[in-house]
């Protein structure tokens, strides 16, 4: 071994040292891969790296984290077991070496072909936590030279302590969101026993019994909205739901948005208007997703805006980027709450006793634009109203 060689070696050690520490103290598993990942390039000398998780009831490996691809590209991206390279790395739980994957014929073409990436060689690991392979860790394209036993040995250090780190976090994450859905759902189901407790009394009058009844009712839409958005937010922070990449007229979207909101304005008396061009450019995403968003934006303009008051969407073109806006003549939010506005759960206590809701839709909303690369901002006054817009990327022709 060359002196430049041995010194570089150590320099990757003393790295990964410093690496370890970091990985060990961090619980937000989207960092945590991502760290991994550009460690993983770093230490193997590589010019990408990318993790894939394995989800066994399904049988498939998901792109979790690539320091060479976008989010929205990522999650449309799933890798069979059988027929590609990770598979090969999950079932056998062995470390690989390939000088010339293009010619290999455990290569799975269709990542190459979807993201404009061609992997020359690779150097691939199992993730291995309490003895269960739960993952793999892939480094392409060695900057200089082939993939050696060096490179491999410091990967897989690099592997088994990012595969305790990335279970922890999970066990966080969910340990974190089960408490608070749970205790979320627990003032709803209160109401029920208490209504059923009701019904059961043989001295409730025919009236009684219909309030009664319409308690029930509320509070059943209530329980099916709220686990709905449980479900939504659990499989956005999971990163499990692949996205659809589509082109779509983000106008003709603003219009159908406006015109399922219409009636539930009217019932408040809010004037609901739509402001676009002529003509918007296309842009490239998932379009359920983000009618979801702008439709939980009008909701909020809704529930939070003041009588007769107005709601106003519009549209705008940037050179770089669509801005979709929603602007109310609400009761505006104070600046303590706006820092925590897009958490989950949370609710302002402004609003908390005059209207219902479950605090997810903004952390949905916030999940949804930035899984396309995008960014959601509000600018609020005190007493005059709200604006929140979305900033998505245009599509690059
Ligand atoms: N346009 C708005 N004007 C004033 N306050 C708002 C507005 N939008 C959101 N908020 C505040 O932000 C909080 C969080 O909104 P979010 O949409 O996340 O949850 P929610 O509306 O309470 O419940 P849900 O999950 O049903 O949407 C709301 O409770 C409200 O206090
Ligand atoms: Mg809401």
């Amino acid at each position: 071994m060359t002196e430049q060689a041995q010194i570089s070696l150590l320099e990757r050690y003393r790295r990964l040292a410093e690496i370890s520490r970091n990985l060990a103290s961090t619980v937000d598993l989207d960092i945590l891969l991502d760290r991994i990942t550009e460690a993983a390039a770093h230490v193997s000398g590589s010019e990408a790296a990318s993790i894939l998780l394995y989800d066994e009831s399904q049988g498939q490996l998901y792109f979790e984290s690539a320091t060479n691809l976008d989010e929205p590209l990522m999650q449309g991206l799933i890798v069979p077991v059988e027929d590609s390279i990770a598979g090969w790395i999950i079932t056998n739980g062995q470390p690989i070496i390939i000088d010339d994957t293009q010619n290999d014929p455990r290569h799975f073409a269709q990542v190459g072909k979807a993201t404009h990436v061609t992997t020359n060689s690779l150097l691939g690991i199992p993730l291995i936590a309490k003895d269960k392979v739960i993952g793999a860790l892939e480094a392409i394209n060695k900057l200089s030279g082939q993939f050696t036993q060096d490179d491999q040995e410091i990967l897989m250090d690099l592997g088994s302590q990012a595969a305790v780190a990335i279970e922890n976090a999970r066990l966080f994450q969910q340990s974190d969101l089960i408490a608070e859905m749970v205790h979320e759902l627990r003032t709803p189901l209160a109401s029920l026993r208490t209504a059923s407790h009701l019904l059961l009394r043989k001295d409730v009058s025919e009236e009684q019994m219909r309030k009664v009844v319409e308690i029930i009712d509320n509070e059943t839409t209530r329980l099916i909205d709220m686990t709905t958005s449980f479900l939504d937010l659990a499989r956005l922070e999971s990163g499990r739901i692949p996205f659809n990449s589509e082109v779509f007229d983000p106008g003709a979207l603003l219009q159908e948005c406006v015109g399922l909101m219409q009636n539930k304005a009217a019932e408040k008396n809010l004037r609901l208007n739509l402001y676009i061009p002529n003509e918007l450019p296309e842009i490239k995403g998932d379009q359920d997703k983000i009618k979801q968003v702008v439709l939980n934006l009008i909701s909020n303009a809704v529930n939070y805006n003041k009588p007769s008051g107005t709601i106003t969407v519009s549209g705008h073109s940037h050179p770089n980027e669509l801005v979709i806006s929603v602007n109310d003549t609400g009761s505006g939010i104070r600046q303590a709450d706006i820092t925590h506005l897009f958490d989950k759960f949370y609710r302002s206590q402004a609003t908390e006793n005059s209207v219902q809701g479950t605090g997810l839709g903004l952390a949905i909303c916030k999940q949804i634009v930035e899984a396309h690369n995008g960014r959601i901002e509000v600018q609020s006054e005190v007493g005059i109203g709200t604006t929140f817009s979305v900033h998505l990327p245009l599509k690059k022709s």
